[in-house]
Formats: structure tokens, C-alpha cells, sequence
């Protein structure tokens, strides 16, 4: 190797780990037709190690509401972060405050949580190249079941010396009736004309409420956005950059920051805990260019009679991929009536029991809390991705609607709501931006980098746009 390959490749020995991080970082100073540096981090432990509790020298970020969860036979309690993998064997001690029915008293307890990377393996092998990996930490409590019913005023994470407290919210089993769309964090989202189709066309089919995870997107997006906010059918939920490591840890490693070294903007993550946070029992994750419709009927009612044999916690949805003409980014909506289909696979996305749901991956319920399993649905995931225009596959034919009924009248309600939003005309949509930041995408992946594309696209993107960034301090802690 190289001495500029040397002088980047560091060691780093302490008592817990010892972390390998041949850094892909490096390659930009090699030169194209010497050996190919390791590009995955790689980071080993000690077969024997002395300490297994996390320290405050881990690099690690806690979201700052942490679950008590009464959904399981012992209540858990329920930590969500980003960090570097670890062992099953290894814990976080942390200390809950709180008080027993029994008495009247504030009680302390320490409890140990245990790590599981949301995706089942650390590192996730889609996603290997990046540090940083979407963590749930657990506790069970009360096992003794007399304090059952007491409640948790607040946690607060040991690490040697640093103190984190998280706020803690309870959750109990998800009420009968609506809906919830669950849209996974939104960044450097510019196409505006996506989201009152998708609004639109996913309450025609009987969703009541939608999450948004939001971390960035245009101007046109986040007015629509507030606009259904505002009427009060979506909510939005921040998602800002994780930010700086603790100063312990970067004091005395050089691990890469977290935005830097994180699959998209850990959106895993979110979905878990977006899961956790809708009110209803039936439950969707999809983005802004996808419906899911049932081969006869509407959607929720197609749900909700197959959810009837408690057998089943999810339905999973198949693969479509649709085209309109003309192009709905012409703001003329009516090819919406006939949706073009095309024969190309893509992956599925499932509709799921939230009481029932203990870990979602992206593509569909990794655990149940009970015996539940997924039944593949008599229906599709209708996918208008932007490059549906220019793929080369044949067009099949289906019997799949987008707006069962009505479909002229919910069409002039998207003309007339981006209307009311953006104003007449309505701006031009400037397909540069979605572009660019596919461009910067492939360059990640051509280079065999972590797809950490907030912080790597960065460059490529701040020029093209007043982006609305959410920078609500707080919602991420070290
Ligand atoms: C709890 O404490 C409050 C004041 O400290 C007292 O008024 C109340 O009677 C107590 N309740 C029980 C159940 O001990
Ligand atoms: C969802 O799961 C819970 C817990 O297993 C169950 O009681 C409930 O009936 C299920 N709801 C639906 C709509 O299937
Ligand atoms: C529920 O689904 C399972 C698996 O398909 C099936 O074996 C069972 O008979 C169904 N139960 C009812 C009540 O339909
Ligand atoms: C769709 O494509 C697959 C393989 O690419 C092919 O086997 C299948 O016959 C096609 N279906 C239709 C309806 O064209
Ligand atoms: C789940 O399955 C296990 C093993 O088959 C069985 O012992 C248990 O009773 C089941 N639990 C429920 C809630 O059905
Ligand atoms: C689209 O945006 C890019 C980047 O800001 C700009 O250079 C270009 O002129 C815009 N195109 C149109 C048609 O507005």
C-alpha cells in the first residue's frame, strides 16, 4: 500500500473493540490500477472481551423518545439509535425513574438493554459499507408483574460518566377502525406533483391519517405537505441530520461522522418508529410514488377481511410498475383514469397489524410479537417511479383502478388543491434536481461507498435549490 493509503488507515485498540476501519475514504488518494483497498469498514471484536457494557467512548446516537411497550406478554422498554454494530452479549445500562401504583413513591431502577440492528445483521449486507447501522435496544420490566402497572417517568442512558436522558412514551395496543400511511423520511424530495396524487388516491382507498418523516425537500413539497397538515390528516415528524458525535468519542477516535457513514438517512429507523407511533391497528409504509390496491374492491376493505383470520399480522403486496399519459409532471392528471401498466419486478411492501408488528424491515414485518406470519395479497403495489418513461418492457394488461370511483372528481380536487397551495399557474416542475441527485447515487454505488447520500450529495445538491431543511434541535442526543 501506498504511503497516502497508510497514513489514512488507522487502529484503534481499547477494551471493547478492536476496529479495523480500512476507510473507503482512502481511495480517492490511490490511483485507479493498484490494488482495490478494502472498501467495507470492518470492525472486529476481541474473542474474549473484559467489558461488555457500551461506554462513552461508543459512537453512538439515541433518538430522544424511548417506548415503553405494553404490547408484549412483559412490558419492554424500547431504545432506538445509530451506532457502530455490536455484540448480542453486549449492553447499555441505564437507570428508569418512576412510579408503582403500589405506593406512591419515585422509584429507581437500573435495567440492562440488549442491541438488535433492525435489519437482523450488523452489517447490513445491503448497506455495508457504512459505520453506522439502525439499532432497537430492549428491556423487559416488571417481570415480577407487581409493579405491571406502574409507569415510567423518564430514562437516563449510563455511559461511564455521560448521562443521556430520553423522554419515555407509553404504547399500548393500537385502536380498531382507520389507517395510517407511514411515509419514510423525505430528503431532497422535489417531486411536488407526487404527493397530492399520492394523498389523494390512498384515501380513496381508505387510509384516514399519514406520517411524514421530513428532512428535506423544495419549497412546492413542503407547502403541500403543510397544507394537508393543516386540514389535519398528516403529520409531520422531524428528521433532521443526526449531528456530531459526543465529544468524548471524537476526542479520541476518528470515526466518521453519522450522516456521513449511514444508509440514506437511516430510514429503517424511522419506519420502526413510526409504527409505534400510529393510533391505528392497520398500518402502511410506502413513498410518495406508490399505492397499494386490492384486485377487487377497496384496500381497506380487502384488509380488513383478511386480517379477520388472526393468523395473519401483514399482507404483503406485489410489484407493479405504472406509467400515466401523459405525465403527471405535466400537472394534467388524467392519465390517472388509465394507469399504463409495465412487466417489471421491483420489490414489495406489506400492510401490517401495528399491535402485532415487533420489527419492520423496508420490505416487510422481520418479526411479529406473536405467532403471526405475512400473507401475500390479492392485489399490487402500483409503482409510478419517474423512470417508468424510459424503461423498455412490455405493458400488461391489469384490472387495477387507482381512484375506484369518482376518479374525474378526485382528479379535479388535486388540480384544484395544488392550485390553492402553489398558486396559478402552477410553478414548472424542474426534473434537474431529481437528476442530479440520481447522478450523485450512482457515483456512491459506482464507487462502493456507503450510501449515506444526505452528507455525500450535499455538494451536488445545496446549488440547485432553496431547500427547506428540518433543523428542530433535540430530536437526536449524544
Ligand atoms: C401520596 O402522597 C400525597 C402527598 O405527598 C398524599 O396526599 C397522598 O395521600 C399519598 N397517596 C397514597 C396512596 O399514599
Ligand atoms: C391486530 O393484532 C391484535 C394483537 O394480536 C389483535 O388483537 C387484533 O385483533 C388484530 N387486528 C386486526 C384488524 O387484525
Ligand atoms: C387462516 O389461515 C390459515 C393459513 O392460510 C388457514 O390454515 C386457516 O384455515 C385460516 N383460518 C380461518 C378461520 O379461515
Ligand atoms: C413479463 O416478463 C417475464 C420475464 O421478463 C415473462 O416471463 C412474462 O411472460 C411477461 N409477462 C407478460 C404478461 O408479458
Ligand atoms: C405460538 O406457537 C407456539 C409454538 O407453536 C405455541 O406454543 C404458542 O402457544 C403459540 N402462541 C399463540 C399466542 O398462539
Ligand atoms: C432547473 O433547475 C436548475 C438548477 O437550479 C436550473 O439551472 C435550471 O435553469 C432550471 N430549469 C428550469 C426549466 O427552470
Amino acid at each position: 500500500m501506498g504511503h497516502p493509503v497508510k497514513s489514512c488507515l488507522f487502529v484503534i485498540t481499547f477494551n471493547l473493540l478492536i476496529i479495523l476501519y480500512a476507510l473507503s475514504l482512502c481511495r480517492k488518494n490511490m490511483n485507479e490500477t493498484s490494488v482495490v483497498a478494502p472498501t467495507v469498514l470492518q470492525i472486529r471484536y476481541t474473542v474474549s472481551r473484559e467489558k461488555l457494557e457500551i461506554d462513552d467512548k461508543f459512537p453512538i446516537v439515541f433518538y430522544s423518545t424511548a417506548y415503553l411497550d405494553h404490547r408484549y406478554p412483559i412490558p419492554r422498554l424500547r431504545v432506538f439509535s445509530m451506532n457502530a454494530c455490536v455484540s448480542p452479549r453486549e449492553f447499555i445500562s441505564a437507570e428508569i425513574s418512576g412510579i408503582a401504583l403500589s405506593g406512591n413513591k419515585t422509584t429507581r431502577k437500573r435495567v440492562r438493554l440488549r442491541g438488535e440492528p433492525t435489519e437482523g445483521e450488523c452489517p447490513w449486507h445491503w448497506a455495508t459499507q457504512c459505520f453506522y447501522n439502525s439499532y432497537i435496544w430492549t428491556a423487559e420490566l416488571f417481570e415480577n408483574g407487581e409493579e405491571r402497572k406502574g409507569h415510567i417517568d423518564g430514562i437516563t442512558i449510563l455511559l461511564n460518566n455521560r448521562r443521556i436522558s430520553l423522554t419515555v412514551r407509553e404504547i399500548h395496543p393500537k385502536r380498531r377502525g382507520g389507517f395510517t400511511v407511514c411515509i419514510q423520511p423525505v430528503y431532497w424530495y422535489s417531486e411536488f406533483h407526487n404527493i397530492a396524487l399520492f394523498i389523494e388516491t390512498w384515501r380513496s382507498q381508505g387510509a384516514t391519517r399519514f406520517i411524514v418523516y421530513y428532512h428535506s425537500s423544495t419549497k412546492q413539497v413542503r407547502s403541500l405537505l403543510e397544507y394537508y397538515e393543516n386540514i389535519g390528516i398528516l403529520k409531520l415528524k422531524s428528521w433532521p441530520s443526526f449531528g456530531s458525535l459526543s465529544s468524548t468519542v471524537s476526542a479520541h477516535f476518528n470515526f466518521p461522522s453519522i450522516d456521513s457513514s449511514t444508509y440514506r438517512v437511516g430510514h429503517t429507523l424511522a419506519q420502526n418508529l413510526c409504527a409505534l407511533e400510529m393510533k391505528t391497528e392497520i398500518g402502511a409504509i410506502a413513498d410518495f410514488d406508490e399505492i397499494m390496491v386490492a384486485d377487487r374492491g377497496l384496500l381497506i376493505e380487502y384488509i380488513e377481511e383478511t386480517l379477520k383470520n388472526k393468523t395473519f399480522g401483514a399482507i404483503s403486496f406485489n410489484h407493479l410498475l405504472v406509467k400515466f399519459d401523459p405525465k403527471i409532471s405535466s400537472m394534467d392528471y388524467s392519465g390517472v383514469m388509465n394507469p399504463i401498466f409495465l412487466n417489471r419486478t421491483g420489490p414489495s411492501k406489506t400492510v401490517f397489524n401495528s399491535s402485532s408488528v415487533d420489527i419492520l424491515a423496508t420490505h416487510s414485518v422481520r418479526r411479529f410479537i406473536g405467532n403471526e406470519t405475512t400473507i401475500t395479497a390479492a392485489g399490487s403495489l402500483l409503482h409510478y417511479r419517474h423512470n417508468s418513461y424510459t424503461e423498455i418492457v412490455d405493458t400488461v394488461k391489469k384490472p387495477f383502478k387507482m381512484l375506484p370511483s369518482y376518479p374525474q372528481l378526485h382528479i379535479k380536487r388535486i388540480q384544484k388543491t395544488i392550485i390553492t397551495v402553489l398558486g396559478s399557474p402552477i410553478p414548472p416542475y424542474n426534473s434537474t434536481l431529481l437528476h442530479t441527485l440520481n447522478q450523485c447515487i450512482s457515483k456512491i454505488v459506482g464507487e462502493g461507498k456507503c450510501r449515506s447520500t444526505v452528507a455525500y450529495c450535499k455538494q451536488w445538491m445545496d446549488p440547485l435549490a432553496d431547500w427547506i431543511r428540518e433543523e428542530t434541535v433535540g430530536v437526536f442526543v449524544v
